[in-house]
């Protein structure tokens, strides 16, 4: 096992993972989104939903499971209310629009919905709530998934584990940035336990028979563990119903697995706008929102804690360290990115055995 990292700079990685996408069909656009998306992910600290995946995203649209080119149909339901026919695109691609028209209604009536079907993965849940906080808005953000978890008491896997993601704008400090899948962990960091060669911790996951496993193979065979028992499964109904029941998609365990199944996928997603404005002034509400991040700060930290952070504060902290280290790569995953160069012809990425320059 090495833990040697290859450090890339985030604007290099874009443009690399933008001429791969482009090779394999994208429009010069939807490539650009979907690499810029990959790489807030990666810079976020969240390099289970980066870089990491795009060997497996160019895969599927090789196959002919992925729509490189899809035309988004939007269906008004009320003057908020929209549905949003993904045509089988990219989830990043799919994703951001849909956002795109809850905010737009937000802008005009205060509040914008919009249901999407015919979707795929859509990475980190938190791509669209910063989308919604660069519009100034507050925002749920819902998806569904393929089936990895048990509903609470069963042996089955049936429930998506679907990450639940929310924002709310502050004035100075830090927003509010929730993203959370509704297991103990996202199934990304069994994949990249299980591509590095390492164990994962006891809680995590499960095999086939519903025993604890630390084998990071075995549980990627296996069931993932959800939050608080009933808990994690009543939230991970609650993104099926959102994205999946509500907009026409598949659901109850009917989502493709991206990894296993030649169907596409049919994921839903479900995006609401709330432009605060409309409650206090969003002036105000942004006021407030500073308030509470310095009440959440000033908290005194329990025993084994230094400070007491903000949610979407980690990931925020590590933007900021990677925007001028660059991203660390592992091993195996450099090796990924250097054959998708060579079997695409385009340049490969360059690395560095050490941090770059801020
Ligand atoms: N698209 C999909 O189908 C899918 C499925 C599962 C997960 N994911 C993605 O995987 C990623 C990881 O999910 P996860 O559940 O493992 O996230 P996580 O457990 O790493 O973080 C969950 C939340 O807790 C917050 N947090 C973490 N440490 C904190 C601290 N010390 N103080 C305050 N807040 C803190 C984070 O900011 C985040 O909002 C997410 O981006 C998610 O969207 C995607």
């Amino acid at each position: 096992m090495s833990a040697v990292r290859y450090y890339a700079q985030p604007q290099k990685v874009e443009a690399f993972a933008t001429s791969l996408l482009e090779k394999a069909g994208l429009p010069p656009e939807h490539a650009k989104l979907m690499a810029a998306c990959l790489v807030q992910a990666d810079v976020r600290g969240v390099d289970t939903h980066g870089m990491a995946r795009l060997e497996q995203y160019l895969s599927r649209v090789n196959n002919g499971l992925v729509n490189a080119s899809p035309k988004l149909e939007l269906v008004e339901k009320t003057p908020v209310v929209t549905h949003l026919d993904g045509d089988n695109g990219f989830g990043f691609v799919v994703a951001s629009k849909g956002m795109a028209e809850a905010i737009k209604r937000a802008e005009v009536y205060g509040i914008g919905m919009v249901t999407v079907n015919h979707s795929n993965h859509f990475g980190m849940a938190a791509t669209y709530v910063i989308q919604a906080l660069e519009a100034g808005m507050i925002s749920l953000v819902f998806t569904n998934s393929a089936k990895q978890m048990p509903p609470f008491g069963g042996k089955e896997t049936l429930l998506g584990i679907s990450p639940f993601a929310a924002g709310a704008p502050s004035k100075n400090e830090i927003p509010y940035v929730l993203d959370m899948a509704p297991s103990v962990v996202a199934k990304g960091k069994i994949r990249r336990a299980a591509r590095r060669g390492e164990p994962i911790p006891e809680g995590w996951a499960y095999d086939k028979e519903g025993k604890p496993t630390t084998d990071s193979n075995i549980a990627l065979d296996g069931m993932m563990a959800p939050i608080g028992g009933p808990k994690g499964s009543g939230i991970a109904i609650l993104m099926d119903i959102m994205s999946g029941v509500l907009s026409g998609a598949a659901f109850g365990g009917e989502v493709g697995d991206q990894y296993k199944e030649a169907k596409p996928q049919n994921v839903g997603h479900c995006f609401i706008a709330i432009k605060p404005d409309v409650f206090i002034g969003a002036d105000e509400f942004k006021s407030r929102m500073d308030t509470l991040v310095q009440r959440v700060h000033a908290v005194a930290p329990a025993s084994g804690f230094q400070e007491v952070l903000f949610p979407g504060e980690p990931e925020y902290r590590l933007s900021k360290l990677r925007s001028g280290q660059g991203i660390p790569y592992a091993e195996a995953e450099k090796k990924m990115l250097d054959d998708a160069a060579a079997s695409y012809g385009v340049p490969s990425l360059e690395f560095s055995e050490t941090p770059l320059a801020d």
